[in-house]
């Protein structure tokens, strides 16, 4: 097959491994920025173009869309997705996961356990609204952070006032905040699984290594493998199936509730899950990739 990885980091562990592991099984893949790629958009005519040139003849796509330019990257995929061509994950489903409170809302009506939200621009009537989640503590997130950045914990009232304050100071509609219960039997830890093809092949507990709240690894949390319960992956499996994506990552925190769903990731890092775990998940995703690209209907494709 002739595969494209669409990063915007060819030296990224994730995206080197993935063309590593497509060459090894015999494809032909590049690895393509997609910040260099252009749309033109004609009647029955979809082109990509990478600096000029136009892309043609891929059997399948494997985009690494990184959130700082989740609107170019996905109008990149949608472009291929108008040739017919295969997808590891759809544009619509990678923008339904960029934002927090749109996947919430999509695990909720499938029935998947997610920590008490609330999504609201008043400040003033705030006070009701966390009182039903279980008063303060609370945690304050913008729908679109990453990486644990824009993630905060609001101790008072007045704490909780003031960020909101801060985080509405850009009075736009692209910038939305959430509140949501403080999850606090878990707090300093979670669980990101890796799923592909709807099976989790890999758990990794990330714990915070001092008082932060936060366990992401970029705010220097660390990963250990762990076994999921049959009720976890269970939920694991279905927020991945709620959000559409057939690879993602699906962070979860272990609550006195059961198994909470924090957010689902489109383009989930391979590394901590395939150093942690020593498990060759790279190749497992070209194995997905190789099952499901022959599958697609495939109309004409330019070119091809
Ligand atoms: N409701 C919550 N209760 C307790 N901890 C939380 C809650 N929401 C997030 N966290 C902590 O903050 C981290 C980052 O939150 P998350 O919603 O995953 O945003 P990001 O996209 O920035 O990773 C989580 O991995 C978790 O450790
Ligand atoms: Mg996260």
């Amino acid at each position: 097959m002739k595969i494209a990885i669409l990063s915007n980091g060819p030296g990224n562990y994730s995206t080197k491994r993935l063309k590593e592991e497509a060459e090894n099984r015999g494809h032909e893949v590049d690895v393509i920025k997609y910040k260099n790629c252009s749309a033109a958009i004609e009647q029955s005519n979809p082109v990509v173009r990478h600096k000029g040139d136009i892309l043609r003849g891929y059997d399948a796509i494997i985009p690494r869309i990184a959130s700082s330019m989740t609107r170019y990257g996905t109008a990149i995929v949608r472009q291929f997705e108008m040739q017919g061509v295969y997808t590891t994950a759809s544009s619509l489903a990678i923008v339904r996961s960029r934002d927090k409170l749109r996947a919430i809302q999509l695990m909720s009506r499938a029935g998947v356990g997610i920590p008490k939200t609330v999504f609201t621009r008043s400040i003033n009537d705030i006070e009701e609204q966390i009182d039903g989640m279980g008063g303060y503590p609370v945690i304050i997130k913008l729908a679109r952070g990453t990486h644990g950045n824009g993630v905060v914990l609001a101790e008072t009232k007045k704490a909780a006032k003031s960020v909101m304050q801060a985080f509405y100071v850009m009075d736009d509609d692209g910038t939305n905040i959430l509140l949501q219960e403080f999850v606090k039997e878990s707090a300093g830890q979670d669980i990101r699984s890796l799923v592909i093809g709807g099976k989790v092949v890999a758990s990794i507990k990330r714990q915070s290594l001092d008082d932060d709240f936060r366990s992401n690894t970029h705010q220097g949390g660390e990963g250990s493998p762990v076994r999921l319960t049959d009720e976890e992956r269970k939920a694991v499996q279905k927020a991945a199936k709620a959000m559409g994506l057939s690879i993602c990552g699906v962070d979860m925190m272990r609550s006195d509730r059961g198994p909470l769903i924090l957010e689902v990731n489109s383009s989930a890092s391979l590394k901590t899950p395939e150093l942690v775990t020593g498990r060759n998940i790279a190749s497992k995703v070209i194995e997905h990739v190789e099952q499901n690209a022959k599958k697609q209907p495939r109309r004409d494709r330019i070119g091809a």
